[in-house]
C-alpha cells in the first residue's frame, strides 16, 4: 500500500513509525513531515491544507491511503474534497469529513450532540454577541470558577477559566467582541467540573470501534502544573486510576453513545475520536472531543499498539473493524517532551540538535527539520522521548536517562511527568 500521511509533529512521527512496522506498507510519504519522518519515509513539501496540491500528488504517486494527523485539514474538509474528486474512487481516508470534524470545530455543536445523545458533560449555554445579557444572567446561576470557551478552533487558546464573576462577565464581553476573531463569535459558557483529566482514544469505521486506551497529558509549561498552557509536555499511558470500573463507564456512557450518536445523526465517521474527559468522583464527563489523535499522547499510545496499524486503518476505511484482532501492550509507556527555551511564548528556531546513542527509548521528532544535512529545531516542541516500563517510574527513568543524550541550545523539559500518578499504581 502507498500511503500519504499529513502533518509534521511528534504525533505524525509516531504514526509513521508504527505504519513502517507493517508488511502491508509499500511506500510512505509524509507532507510536510519533519527530520524524524525524513529518516524513515519520504517527506514532501506540501502544506496540510493545500488540498489541490495534495490531490495532484495522490494522483501522480498512486496513493491508496491518506492518513490525516492534525485537525485543521479535517475541519476544512480534506475528506470531502478528495471524495468529490473523480480520480479517487476507492481511496482510503483516515479522518472524518467536515460533518464529523465539526465535533472538534464547534464546541457548541459538540455540546448539542452530547445533549441529544445523553452523553455526560458539564451544563452549558451558548451565546452570540446579541445575547451578552443572557450570558451574564447564566453566569450568575453558576458557582465559580467560570469556564468560557470560544466556539471555533483557536489554536488551543480559546478556553478561559475565571475565578470571579466580574472577570467572567468582562471576558465574555471581550470574547464576543472578537478577542479570538471569528472563533469567539459564539461563546460556550460552562459549569466547572472538578476532578482529574484523562484522555481516551478510539478508532471507528462508523459502526464499530476499538479503544486504544487512556493517557494523561501534562499541559502546563511549569513543574507542578504551573504556568502557561502548552500543546503538551509529556504523557503516560495507560492511566492507573482508569481501572476496570471506570473504563466500563467510559465505554458505556461515552464511547458507545458517541459512535451510535454519529450513526444516528447520519454522520459517516471513519477515523480517530479523542475523548477529553474529567474523572469527577469516579464518573467520566466529556470536556471536549477531538477528531484526531493527541500530541504527545500518540507518542505513548502508538508504541503500545500491537495490532498492525495499516491493517487497522484499512479495516477502518472499508468498514471491517469488527473483524480485526486488536491488541494493546500491557506495559506502561511514558514520554517526555523536549522544548525550546521560551516556549510557549517567543522562542528561537534553527538550533542544531545532536542525538547520541539512545538505548531503551524511542525518539520521536516534533519541531525539527533537516537543514544542510543537519537536524535543527523548527518549533516549540522539539523531540519526545518515549519509553516502556513495568511501572511509570521505570518508563520515566529510561526517558530521563536518554534525554541526557540529546542536546540543543536552550533545551527545556519538565522533570515531574507522571509524578502525580505514581501513588495510584
Ligand atoms: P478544552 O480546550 O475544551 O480541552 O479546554 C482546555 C482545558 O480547560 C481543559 O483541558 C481543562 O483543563 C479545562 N476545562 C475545560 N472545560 C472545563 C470544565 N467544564 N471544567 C473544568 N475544567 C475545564
Ligand atoms: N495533547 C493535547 C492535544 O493533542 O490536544
Amino acid at each position: 500500500m502507498n500511503v500519504l500521511l499529513l502533518g509534521n509533529g511528534g504525533r505524525e512521527h509516531a504514526l509513521a513509525w508504527k505504519m513502517l512496522q507493517s508488511p502491508e506498507l509499500n511506500k510512505l510519504y509524509v507532507a510536510p513531515g519533519n527530520a524524524g519522518t525524513a529518516q524513515i519515509a519520504e517527506n514532501v513539501n506540501i502544506g496540510v491544507t493545500d488540498f489541490p496540491t495534495i490531490a495532484d500528488f495522490i494522483a501522480a504517486q498512486g496513493i491508496e491511503m491518506v492518513v490525516v494527523g492534525p485537525e485543521d485539514p479535517l475541519v476544512e474538509g480534506v475528506r470531502d474534497y478528495l471524495e468529490a474528486d473523480g480520480r479517487f474512487k476507492g481511496l482510503k481516508i483516515i479522518g472524518p469529513g467536515k460533518a464529523g470534524a465539526i465535533l472538534e470545530g464547534s464546541k457548541d455543536f459538540a455540546k448539542e450532540f452530547m445533549q441529544r445523545h445523553h452523553i455526560p458533560t458539564a451544563a452549558y449555554r451558548t451565546v452570540t454577541p446579541a445575547q451578552v445579557e443572557e450570558g451574564k444572567a447564566f453566569l450568575r446561576t453558576l458557582k465559580p470558577p467560570y469556564v468560557l470557551k470560544a466556539d471555533g478552533l483557536a489554536a488551543g487558546k480559546g478556553v478561559l477559566i475565571l475565578n470571579s464573576l466580574e472577570e467572567a462577565e468582562k471576558e465574555l464581553e471581550e470574547m464576543l467582541g472578537g478577542k479570538f476573531g471569528k472563533a469567539s463569535s459564539r461563546v460556550v459558557i460552562e459549569e466547572f467540573l472538578s476532578g482529574i483529566e484523562i484522555s481516551v482514544f478510539a478508532i471507528t469505521d462508523g459502526k464499530d470501534y476499538k479503544i486504544l486506551g487512556s493517557a494523561k497529558d501534562y499541559k502546563r509549561i511549569g513543574e507542578g502544573d504551573t504556568g502557561l498552557n502548552t500543546g503538551g509536555m509529556g504523557a503516560v499511558s495507560p492511566v492507573p486510576f482508569a481501572d476496570e470500573a471506570f473504563n466500563r463507564k467510559v465505554e458505556e456512557r461515552i464511547v458507545r453513545p458517541t459512535i451510535e450518536g454519529l450513526r444516528k445523526d447520519g454522520i459517516d465517521y471513519k477515523g480517530f475520536v479523542f475523548f477529553g474527559l474529567m474523572n469527577s468522583g469516579g464518573d467520566p464527563f466529556v470536556i471536549e472531543y477531538n477528531v484526531r489523535m493527541g500530541d504527545p499522547e500518540t507518542e505513548v499510545v502508538m508504541p503500545r499498539l500491537k495490532t498492525d496499524l495499516i491493517r487497522l486503518f484499512d479495516a477502518t476505511a472499508t468498514g471491517n473493524l469488527s473483524e480485526v484482532m486488536f491488541e494493546m501492550d500491557e506495559r506502561v509507556c511514558t514520554t517526555v517532551m523536549l522544548v525550546a527555551q521560551g516556549y510557549p511564548e517567543k522562542y528561537e528556531k534553527g538550533k542544531e540538535i545532536e542525538i547520541a546513542q539512545v538505548e531503551g527509548s524511542i525518539v520521536f521528532h516534533a519541531g525539527t527539520k533537516l537543514s544542510e544535512g543537519k537536524v535543527v529545531t523548527n518549533g516549540g516542541r522539539v523531540i519526545a522521548v518515549s519509553s516502556f516500563g513495568k511501572t511509570i517510574e521505570d518508563g520515566l527513568q529510561h526517558s530521563y536517562a536518554n534525554i541526557e543524550k540529546i542536546t540543543f541550545e536552550g533545551k527545556c523539559f519538565r522533570r515531574d511527568i507522571g509524578k502525580d500518578l505514581m501513588d495510584w499504581q
